[in-house]
């Protein structure tokens, strides 16, 4: 449905029948940094956040702004992008925290998730972040044992019981059996206990799931949440937040990239409406995309050291895996791949591509038609921005790639490969 060159970064180009993003050369990239190998394109990142804004502003009429989710991938370069976008920046954890106010994220930037957070977390949440989303009545309860002074706007995350359909199972969030959230009677507690200890409740939220094409389960979640806000009696500046979830093509088999601009639609319509029915003030719209602001501007870059064949079956062998890309070992997920040399060829063969990592279910990509594989070839692997760096582990001693900023012709590592002694130094 979708061509395969479309799944990638907007600056991709074929030149001299090879791979170019953002006017860089990828085989010479692959060279000067090693494999495997993380790209980032800034063009692409720009874009979609460009997209977030002008929708805001068309659709919305209030106050509105986009916090990034940076589960889906952090590190101080790309606070310092969001911030020159002004977006905060949504942190889970002291960990994420400390990133993000390093790079220069000032307190109005920094708002905190946590399905359970640790004293520490909670701790660095008050020095540095102006938002706590609290999670839970024990959390907030916590809270209020542990603050002192400097209390930052607390809003409500809500189960709404409603699910999204996303890839997998494990990335929805919003259904009824959900370990995220408060239920309405607990949401309705916890408005209460702030009320009656003075503690600053400015806002509610909720996240359904991740990696959704079709808005339309937002809109029941959307409504349950307007009325608690209505009961809860929200009157002046308040926060109203949907999460994020907005989906990516990863495979040419999906429908292309959904448009940013309609996901904002109709939730900016939805809320515009759901106020006016309720005569509640329109709040200011949080909306806290993750994929769908990185993940197709970035592209992964591996080395096939083998091939092998089983029958019917090819294996291309490649030098990363489920080490810094779990998502096929978690949920199955569908990935797709062009070689950087001659990447229009004939593709005649079904081919698999494995790590190197000592399990059978350390898989890339399954029966994907490709041209012959032969040891030594590059292959690129678009839409992987998002969820694979940032849930990236060790196993088998492995150390995490490295991650370059292409910017027009200019490539900056962003993040160093991590070497042995990294390993060693907690050790
Ligand atoms: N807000 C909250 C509270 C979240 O938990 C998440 C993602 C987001 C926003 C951003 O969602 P996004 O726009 O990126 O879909 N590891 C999985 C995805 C897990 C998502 C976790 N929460 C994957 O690789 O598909």
């Amino acid at each position: 449905m979708t061509k395969r060159l479309d799944l990638f970064p907007l600056s991709t180009k074929i030149q001299n029948d090879r791979l170019f993003v953002a006017n860089c050369d990828l085989t010479q990239l692959a060279e000067r940094f090693g494999t495997p190998l993380y790209l980032y394109d800034r063009l692409t990142l720009d874009s979609a956040a460009k997209e977030y804004r002008s929708a805001l502003d068309k659709f919305y009429p209030a106050a509105s702004s986009v916090t990034y989710a940076g589960k889906a991938f952090l590190c101080k370069a790309i606070v310092r992008w969001a911030l020159t976008h002004d977006f905060a920046l949504d942190c889970t954890g002291a960990g994420e925290i400390a990133i993000a106010a390093v790079a220069g994220a000032k307190k109005e930037n920094i708002l905190v998730h946590g399905v359970n957070k640790s004293d520490e977390d909670l701790q660095s949440a008050f020095q540095f972040a102006s938002v706590v989303v609290v999670d839970n009545l024990d959390e907030l309860r916590r809270i209020r044992e542990l603050i002192a002074e400097n209390i930052p706007d607390l809003w409500l995350r809500f189960l709404p019981g409603v699910s999204v359909s996303t890839h997998h199972a494990y990335t929805q969030t919003g259904h009824h059996e959900s370990k995220f959230g408060m239920t309405d009677d607990e949401i309705l507690a916890a408005a209460t206990f702030c009320r009656e200890n003075n503690l600053p409740l400015k806002g509610i939220h909720f996240h359904q799931g991740s990696n959704f094409r079709d808005a339309k389960p937002l809109l029941p979640a959307i409504d349950s949440a307007l009325d608690l806000a209505q009961k809860i009696n929200f009157r002046e500046e308040w926060h109203f937040c949907p999460g994020g979830g907005w989906g990516a093509a990863y495979h040419e088999d999906e429908a292309p990239h959904p448009r940013i601009e309609d996901y904002v639609r109709g939730i900016a319509a939805a809320v515009v409406a759901g106020c006016a029915r309720r005569n509640l003030p329109l709040p200011r719209l949080r909306l806290e995309p993750g994929r769908s602001l990185v993940a197709r501007s970035g592209v992964a870059l591996y080395r096939v050291g083998a091939v092998k064949r089983r029958g019917e079956k090819v294996w291309a062998l490649i030098d990363g895996g489920m080490a810094d890309n779990p998502r096929f070992a978690l949920y199955g997920a569908k990935y797709s791949c062009l070689t950087v040399s001659s990447p229009n060829q004939e593709r005649d063969e079904r081919v698999s591509f494995a790590g190197p990592y000592c399990e059978s279910g350390d898989i890339l990509i399954e029966d994907l038609p490709m041209p012959n594989i032969q040891r030594g070839d590059l292959i690129a692997v678009p839409v992987s921005g998002a969820y694979q760096l940032s849930m990236a582990s060790n196993y088998n001693g492995a150390r995490r790639p490295a991650a370059i900023w292409l910017d027009d012709g200019n490539a900056v590592e962003i993040l160093r490969r991590e070497s042995a002694s990294d390993l060693l130094d907690r050790d």
